[in-house]
């Protein structure tokens, strides 16, 4: 077996830690070339000297020399800016890990692509607004891209190498979040410890809210369309709140393919970490007898409108999703600032929608700019919204 050298991009959220716990588990399998953080930088340090890591960016120029000092003693480079996250993303590494939450991981993850690495994406940020782009260059560049949310992990479990020409539809199941039967004047009241208390999952903060509003569901949709080239009215969401069945692939014989497991991060980090391989995991064995049962319900548009305007933004095209994400970002990012309720995400994500026209991006710069103006104007309508 050779030794796999890998990057994390956002070592120190939670797809990151889980990464780093599976390579800690396994370190004759793994060198660790380069980490990442935003501003957590004791959590960087320390991953960055646990892994004899190469190289430990820190995107808060400010940290850089509280960063340096904790990593004196070692040969571990400390950096920050653009580049440096460029040289996390495209350096020496041939595996790397997209952990980075929202639009900020676009650059990163488009570096890593167009140097043809073999790229684990868990930044879902990355297809949903800017989808075309990063399939074309990996196209160009002979990337390979291992989806690491646990339904377009499970898809891709299931497509094994069958040919997505005799695929009938996708199923991306949903746990339905922690609000999956309360009503919207029960939503309404929703505090973000309420909204960040899944089920079933351990998550970022953000990811979290997503699950609450369903948006998530919605936003994975996008993903799954570019990850596997199916049109939207091919792409079927379910609820299944036990999350054992992690999402199916339908064939045009009949036949469904599901992918099953606990619901922990670990399993399909792992899948594209040893990937075409396999590795241990920790994770927690199903236990068929104790579950008992399954169940599956259709999702509630009306309860969930995030799901609509997800699906909308989809069949909408060009410029619609980045829209819809970034409106969402800002949106979520007030809500759990208290400052403003929880429908208000989505209304406030409709509104921005609706009144914004925009042209389907040709660069990665392009897409940042219309993530920029969508957020402005998101930002405007939540504070008319105040007034
Ligand atoms: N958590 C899950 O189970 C899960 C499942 C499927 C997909 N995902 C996706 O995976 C991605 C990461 O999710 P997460 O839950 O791991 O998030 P998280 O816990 O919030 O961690 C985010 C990571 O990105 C870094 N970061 C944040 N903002 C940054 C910026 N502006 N520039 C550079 N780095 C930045 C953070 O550094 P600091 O720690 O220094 O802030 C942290 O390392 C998201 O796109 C999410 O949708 C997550």
């Amino acid at each position: 077996m050779t030794t796999r050298r890998v990057s994390i991009l956002g070592a120190t959220g939670s797809v990151g830690k889980s990464t780093l716990d599976l390579i800690e588990r396994d370190p004759e399998r793994f060198e660790v070339v380069a980490l990442t953080a935003a501003s957590n930088v004791a959590a960087l340090a320390d991953a960055a000297l646990r892994t004899n890591a190469k190289l430990a960016v820190i995107s808060d120029p400010a940290l850089l020399p509280e960063l340096e000092r904790r990593l004196i003693k070692s040969s571990c480079r400390a950096a920050t800016g653009k580049e440096a996250l460029s040289e996390a993303a495209a350096g020496d590494a041939d595996w790397v890990m997209a952990a980075i939450v929202g639009c900020a991981g676009l650059e990163p993850v488009m570096a890593a692509i167009e140097a043809g690495r073999t790229v684990a994406l868990a930044n879902k940020e990355s297809l949903v607004t800017a989808g075309a782009l990063m399939t074309e260059a990996a196209s160009r560049s002979g990337a390979t891209i291992l989806p690491v949310d646990s339904e377009h992990n499970a898809i891709c479990q299931c497509l094994a190498d069958n040919s997505l020409g005799d695929v009938s539809r996708l199923v991306l199941t949903a746990s339905g979040g922690p609000f999956r039967t309360k009503s919207r004047d029960e939503m309404a009241a929703m505090t973000p410890e309420q909204a960040v208390a899944h089920p079933n999952w351990t998550m970022g903060a953000k990811i979290s809210v997503d699950s609450a509003t369903m948006m998530n569901k919605g936003l994975e949709l996008i993903e799954a369309h570019h990850l596997f080239g199916l049109p939207s009215d091919r792409i079927e969401i379910l609820v299944h709140p036990q999350s054992v069945i992690h999402s199916m692939v339908e064939y045009i014989d009949g036949s469904v393919l599901a992918q099953l497991g606990s619901p922990d991060m670990r399993i399909p980090i792992a899948h594209a970490l040893a990937w075409p391989e396999r590795m241990d995991t920790p994770a927690q064995r199903l236990d068929f007898a104790g579950i008992g049962s399954l169940t599956f319900e259709s999702p509630d548009y009306e309860r969930f409108p995030a799901l609509r305007s997800a699906r909308g933004a989809l069949e909408a095209g060009g410029a619609a999703p980045i829209i819809l994400n970034a409106a969402n970002e800002v949106a979520v990012a007030a809500f759990l600032a208290r400052k403003i309720g929880f429908l208000d995400i989505v209304r406030t994500v409709e509104d921005t929608v609706t009144r914004t026209n925009a042209v389907a991006p040709r660069s990665i710069a392009e897409v940042i700019d219309i993530d920029r103006e969508a957020r402005a104007l998101a930002n405007h309508l939540m504070r008319e919204m105040a007034a």
